[in-house]
């Protein structure tokens, strides 16, 4: 029977700091080895608290951050000193000693939401990075990224041809730029890191059914191009 979803591995731990130190380690060989082999990795991050605890262990480490192409997999549309920006908390939880890494910027910088979804997409054509690896979250409505469930600007997230598209969901407070499905899977390996049993929940909600519109994240997790590794500690 063909494979039908391309869930490669699901990591499960009892606490999130031993989930935590473990996916630092691979990421940490993951970038040493991309760097060896081309020179640099490139990385797309998830915004949300669930990664923060995981950034804060990259942090100390001895990366090749002169090394690194980043890129947030969405951001709120405001700008960087908003508590809510992505960016802003990637600055503290992440590059608090402002190493010198590369980054697109998708923070609110122009006067409309679609002339940002445009500019940044305009800068990852020009930039035409392979993501060696996309770090993902998901919400409890089974979204991942800003790819919200019915949003207006979803069905062009998951079928555009561009690289970056704005989406405006009605459940949440700013409107939100987000990789579309295409640059997502424009990655070597997607990560989906998950936490809490009502997560998992979700996703094992999100792998058995398939309308994508109603659970984004499920165009994530039913898809053939790219393999997608499921980490999930059990402690919220
Ligand atoms: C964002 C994220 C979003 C996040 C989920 C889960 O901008 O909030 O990119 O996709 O990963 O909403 O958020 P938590 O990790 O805070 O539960």
């Amino acid at each position: 029977m063909a494979k039908l979803l391309q869930v490669d591995s699901e990591c499960r731990f009892a606490h999130f700091d031993e989930l935590t130190i473990a996916l630092a380690a691979r990421l940490w060989d993951l970038v040493e080895s991309a760097v060896e082999k081309q020179g640099r990795a490139s990385i797309v991050l998830s915004g949300g608290s669930t990664p923060v605890p995981l950034y804060n262990i990259l942090r100390e480490l001895p990366l090749p951050w002169e090394a690194l192409q980043l890129c947030l997999s969405d951001e709120r549309w405001v700008t960087v000193d908003n508590d809510a920006s992505n960016e802003g908390m990637l600055q503290r939880e992440l590059l608090p000693g402002d190493p010198p890494v590369a980054m697109v910027s998708m923070a609110r910088t122009v006067d409309t939401v679609a002339a940002e979804a445009d500019r940044i997409d305009r800068e990852l054509g020009e930039l035409g990075a392979r993501w060696d690896v996309a770090i993902l979250g998901m919400g409890s409505d089974g979204h991942t990224a800003s790819l919200f469930p019915h949003a207006d600007g979803l069905t062009q997230a998951l079928t555009s041809e561009r690289n970056c598209v704005a989406v405006t969901p009605a459940e949440v407070e700013q409107a939100r730029l987000t990789l579309t499905l295409r640059q997502l899977l424009n990655a070597r390996r997607i990560i989906l890191l998950l936490r809490g049993s009502e997560k998992w929940r979700v996703y094992e909600e999100a792998l058995a059914g398939d309308d994508q519109e109603s659970m984004p994240v499920r165009a994530i997790l039913h898809q053939q191009e790219v393999p997608v590794d499921v980490y999930w500690a059990a402690d919220r």
